[in-house]
């Protein structure tokens, strides 16, 4: 069994603390906002009554609703198990298997043990695999591909696949984690975690209510209305909203914000915004490695894909125009000898029933003598897919 040595460090956050920037930032990058288009994703196509879900959780195979009875299992849009327990739950997470095998399923009731979902039919108390035994588990954070933090009342933990680390603080609990950092808030200030020198940095902001840390390593932190993204070391504001910032969650390439009720999100320096979202003003958000989004709120659950103008020709960039350039452009480039211009974004839209009848239902395109891979058909597959065919 792994984590049988359990290195019990008590390590004030404020003895490793480096100072943040002491004069306010001043840079105010503003961005033009463009428009998020939302979609609803249907997840439970049968209507199954699962209760009062407070928690999700989602790997490759399995999708977890904790909640009001117990822990509902499902996989394909059907569920497969309801395994009685805990009635509510304050976190759930996907986290590297302790036994160093895949991933573990695991939620955090509101008792504040751990548990984890074992089979189909067993909630296993892991409090103690971890040392938390008499903690009030609360938070449950990745940090990387192999170490996943604890937060509990008085203090975190982290579990890097070997040992487990205590540590005070923070007071108000964990928010977020990824690309090797944690953030969190406390004393006027979001803190901000370094697995790799084990320091915490301070980032001065009174206000702030929420932080996510973006597919960069970046910081994001809501605050009343502003949105700040850390730049060369500071806290930099990259917009002003119209609303409050509810909020904050990592999702892939994206990161989501309520504000107000809507939904926005920024994805690197891009910013969009949805319009008639409706979110219920006490959501919850969780993220999909995906990019896709689960909101949690008292009127139930919803699950959300987004996309922005810019997001959505980067993503064509990024997966169809290498497929067209090596298997498409001796024909379709502009003025090409097919008469049809596929070298860009809106050609494909136009055509997107077209090429899908052609190169993956009757496969006469490319034209025999023109090889393609299976995989650079299912990246049309899915492209397709993503563009809503
Ligand atoms: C060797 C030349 C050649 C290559 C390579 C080729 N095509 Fe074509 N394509 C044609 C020609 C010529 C036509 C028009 C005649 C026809 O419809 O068969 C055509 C027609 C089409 C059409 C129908 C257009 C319309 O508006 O009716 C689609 C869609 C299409 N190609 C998609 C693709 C895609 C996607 C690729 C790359 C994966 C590709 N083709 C590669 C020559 C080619």
């Amino acid at each position: 069994m792994k984590y049988a040595l359990i290195a019990a460090l008590l390590i004030g956050c404020g003895s490793g603390e480096i100072s943040g920037p002491t004069a306010p930032p001043q840079k105010t990058v503003s961005k033009e906002l463009e428009a998020l288009t939302v979609r609803n994703i249907d997840w439970n196509a049968a209507k199954v009554d699962v209760g009062a879900v407070s928690a999700i959780a989602e790997d490759d195979e399995e999708l977890v609703l904790f909640g009001s009875k117990g822990a509902t299992l499902m996989a394909g849009g059907a569920v497969h198990g309801v395994i009685p327990g805990a009635a509510a739950w304050t976190a759930a997470a996907a986290i590297p298997a302790a036994d160093g095998v895949g991933d573990w399923i695991v939620g955090a009731a509101d008792t504040g043990r751990l548990f984890r979902v074992r089979a189909e039919s067993v909630l296993e108390d892991i409090s103690e695999r971890y040392g938390l035994g008499a903690d009030k588990v609360r938070t449950i954070v990745g940090i990387d591909k192999t170490s996943v933090a604890f937060g509990f009342e008085g203090g975190l933990a982290i579990a890097d696949g070997e040992k487990v680390t205590r540590y005070e603080g923070p007071k108000s609990g964990l928010l977020a984690g990824g690309g090797g950092r944690l953030a969190w808030i406390d004393g006027g200030a979001v803190k901000v975690f370094t697995l790799v020198d084990r320091k915490v940095r301070s980032f001065p902001l009174a206000e702030a209510t929420g932080a996510a840390i973006d597919s960069a390593g970046r910081v994001v932190v809501i605050a009343g209305r502003t949105l700040w993204i850390e730049s060369d070391g500071v806290l930099t504001v990259r917009w002003t909203a119209d609303a409050t910032f509810g909020a904050i969650a990592t999702a892939g390439p994206r990161v989501w914000m309520t504000v107000g009720s809507e939904l926005a999100v920024a994805t690197g320096d891009a910013l969009s915004k949805s319009s008639g979202a409706n979110v219920a003003n006490d959501a919850r958000l969780s993220g999909t490695p995906a990019g896709d989004l689960w909101i949690v709120a008292s009127t139930g659950v919803r699950k959300v894909s987004g996309s922005a103008p810019s997001e959505v020709i980067a993503d064509w960039e990024a997966t169809i125009k290498p497929v067209y350039a090596k298997v498409c452009a001796s024909c379709h480039s502009p003025g090409g000898t097919a008469g049809s211009d596929l070298s860009t974004y809106d050609g494909w839209l136009q055509r997107k029933d077209k090429i899908n009848q052609r190169v993956l239902v009757d496969r006469t395109m490319p034209p025999k003598g023109t090889p393609m891979e299976e995989s650079e058909r299912s990246v049309i597959r899915d492209w397709l897919t993503r563009a809503g065919r």
